[in-house]
C-alpha cells in the first residue's frame, strides 16, 4: 500500500456565459455538425467578467466547505494553469489571499498545460508527506481560461476550448495509489506565446496533437495498470481529459476496453484544459456515479507534450 491520495471533496466553477457550435458558426466558418461529429463539442462556457482567479476562488471555496477543511489545515495551495492572470504572481497566491489561507501556505502555479492537474496531484502528494500531518489538507484547482488566447479567426483551434475551473481537496492516507507523469519536451506542435509584446495566441498543429493523444492515452492507462498489478476489468471508471470524442473512441478501441467505462462530458464544456479532470470527477461525484471504493483511472495530455495518469481508489 502506497501513500495515496483521498479525495475529500470536489468542486467546479464555469463562467455563466455559454457559447453554443452555432454560435461559433458565425464567427467563423463551421457548423454544429462539424464540431459535434470531430470532436464531440456542443458548447463551451467563455468568461464575460470573470478573472480566472475569480473561477479558481468560485472552485476552491465550494471544494473546502464541501470537505470541511479549515484555512489553517491546508498545507499547500497549488493551481494547475497555463492561462494565470498574471505571469507573476500565480493564480495560487491570489486564490490563498482570497480564502483566507494563512501565511504559512505555501502557494504556486503547475504549467503543464492539459496534464496540469495531474502533474498537481503528484505535487501536493510530495508536499502533504513533507508537511508530517501538521497539516491535513492540499486544495488542489485545475483552471484555465482559453478563450482569452483564442485566435478567433482560426476555426481548426478556437471552436474547441472553454473556460472554466475544477477544485479538489485531497488527504493523504495508506491507500492504493499509482501515477505516471511524462513529457516529451517539445514545444511543436502545441504552444502559447507569451508573455511578452506579442499578442498571446494557442497554436496548434490539430492532427500532429491527434497523434500523440491517442497514443500516450492508453499507454499511460497501461503503465498504470502494469505499476499497480490490476486489469482493466477491474477498474470501475477512466476519467480522461476531455478533448475530442474521437480521441477517447480510438484510445478505447486500442485498450479493448468498453467506451462506457470512460466519462465523457466534452458535449457541455468543450477541452477546458488543466480544468477537465477535475471538473468531470465534480460530474461525476455529483450524479453519484462514483462509490467509495471504486478504482478510478484518470488520464490527461497537452502540450509539452506532457501526459500524466493516476490509479486510486475512490
Ligand atoms: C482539430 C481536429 C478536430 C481536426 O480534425 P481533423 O479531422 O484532423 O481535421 P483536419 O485538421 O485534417 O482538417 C480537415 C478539414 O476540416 C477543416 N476544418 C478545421 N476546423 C474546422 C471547423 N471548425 N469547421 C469546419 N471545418 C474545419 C480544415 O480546414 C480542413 O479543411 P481542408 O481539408 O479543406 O483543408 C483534430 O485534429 C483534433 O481533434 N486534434 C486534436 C486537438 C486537440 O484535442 N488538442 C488539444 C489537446 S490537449
Amino acid at each position: 500500500m502506497n501513500r495515496g491520495l483521498r479525495f475529500c471533496s470536489t468542486a467546479r466553477c464555469v463562467p455563466e456565459r455559454i457559447v453554443t457550435n452555432d454560435e461559433m458558426s458565425r464567427i467563423v466558418e463551421t457548423s454544429d455538425e462539424w464540431i459535434r461529429s470531430r470532436t464531440g463539442i456542443g458548447q463551451r462556457h467563455f468568461s464575460r467578467g470573470e478573472t480566472a482567479v475569480d473561477l479558481c476562488v468560485g472552485a476552491g471555496r465550494l471544494a473546502l466547505e464541501r470537505a470541511g477543511a479549515a484555512p489553517d489545515e491546508v498545507a499547500v495551495c497549488v493551481v494547475a494553469t497555463c492561462t494565470p492572470d498574471y505571469a507573476s504572481p500565480s493564480d495560487a497566491c491570489l486564490v490563498q489571499a482570497a480564502l483566507g489561507l494563512p501565511e504559512d501556505t505555501p502557494s504556486f502555479d503547475v504549467s503543464a498545460g492539459c496534464t496540469g492537474f495531474l502533474y498537481g496531484l503528484e505535487t501536493v502528494r510530495g508536499l502533504l508527506a513533507l508537511a508530517e500531518g501538521k497539516k491535513k489538507y492540499a486544495l488542489l484547482i485545475g483552471c484555465d481560461q482559453l478563450s482569452r488566447i483564442l485566435d478567433m479567426t482560426d476555426r481548426s483551434t478556437c471552436v474547441l476550448f472553454g473556460d472554466g475551473a475544477g477544485a479538489a481537496v485531497v488527504c493523504l492516507e495508506d491507500r492504493l495509489w499509482h501515477a505516471a507523469l511524462g513529457s516529451r519536451g517539445t514545444a511543436a506542435p502545441l504552444w502559447l506565446n507569451g508573455p511578452g509584446p506579442e499578442t498571446t495566441y494557442i497554436h496548434m498543429d490539430g492532427p500532429a496533437v491527434y497523434r500523440f493523444a491517442v497514443e500516450a492515452l492508453p499507454s499511460c492507462v497501461q503503465d498504470l495498470l502494469a505499476k499497480s498489478g490490476l486489469t482493466l476489468d477491474d477498474i470501475d471508471w477512466i476519467v480522461p481529459h476531455q478533448a475530442n470524442r474521437r480521441i477517447i473512441e480510438t484510445a478505447a478501441k486500442r485498450l479493448h476496453a468498453p467506451l462506457d467505462k470512460f466519462y465523457q462530458n466534452m458535449v457541455r464544456y468543450g477541452n477546458t484544459s488543466a480544468a477537465s479532470v477535475p471538473i468531470a470527477l465534480d460530474e461525476m461525484a455529483e450524479q453519484g456515479l462514483l462509490a467509495r471504493g471504486q478504482k478510478i483511472v484518470t488520464v490527461a495530455f497537452g502540450a509539452g507534450l506532457t501526459w500524466g495518469g493516476a490509479l486510486f481508489e475512490w
